[in-house]
């Protein structure tokens, strides 16, 4: 329906706790939205309506306002540098950005060190912001591995417990950014759909202090 504010959801870890959150918002979500075929769902009370998508997608549809609102994490939006509004940092899915490499190695203010990430850009930045320049080497997953079989010398990654990095013998070199995840508004939409986007921002904000962290 044309006048739904049309939600994107991220497929794989958030996904619970997201739809958890807008659970607590009074938003209830399909339970089958997950894993079905179908692409979009509406909420019970027909003001929303739901897209399961890729994280990394869900920042390009926003922005575009091909779809009104969204749920993912500051990685991937601090990564795509998409223009979206951030009305509320919902507490959920915290961790850690890295620069991280097996035991031994350090970083070396001088040479050629290769890194491996999902994050070629925030990498670049990251590094230009020290004077370093570094060949990045982009990856989709299992970025941990590259370092031991010989891709790279360093990771930059997601860190939340450090078990995969221990297990890897790796260890955190630097901080690159803390993460967590943001509820994200297209321009556009924050003003046409003004009444039903402000009234969904109101109640994540209550439900995350309310549960910070969930
Ligand atoms: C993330 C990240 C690390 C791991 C860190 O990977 O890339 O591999 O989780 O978690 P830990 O510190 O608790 O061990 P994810 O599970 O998202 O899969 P991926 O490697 O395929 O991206």
């Amino acid at each position: 329906m044309k006048n739904r504010v049309l939600i994107a959801l991220p497929k794989g870890r958030l996904y619970e706790t997201g739809t958890e959150l807008l659970g607590k918002a009074g938003i209830v979500i399909p339970p089958a939205a997950e894993g079905s075929r179908k692409l979009v769902f509406p909420d019970a009370g027909g003001r929303y309506e739901f897209v399961p998508l890729k994280p990394i997608d869900i920042p390009v549809y926003v922005e575009s306002g091909t779809i009104d609102a969204g749920i993912v994490g500051s990685d991937i939006l601090r990564e795509i540098e998409a223009d979206v509004y951030e009305p509320v940092d919902l507490g959920i899915g915290r961790c850690r950005l890295v620069l991280a490499a097996p035991s031994g190695v350090e970083l070396r203010p001088a040479g050629s060190v290769r890194v491996a990430t999902k994050y070629p850009r925030t990498t670049e930045r990251f590094f230009r912001g020290k004077r370093l320049h570094v060949h990045i080497v982009k990856l989709d997953g299992s970025v941990e591995i590259a370092p031991l079989l010989g891709l790279a010398d360093m990771i930059v990654d997601l860190v939340e417990t450090g078990r995969t990095l221990r297990e890897n013998g790796m260890h955190v070199v630097e901080d690159v950014a803390s993460v967590s995840a943001k509820f994200i508004v297209n321009r556009t939409a924050m003003k046409t759909k003004s009444a039903d986007v402000r009234h969904l921002i109101s109640q994540l904000d209550t439900v995350v202090y309310e549960n910070p962290g969930l």
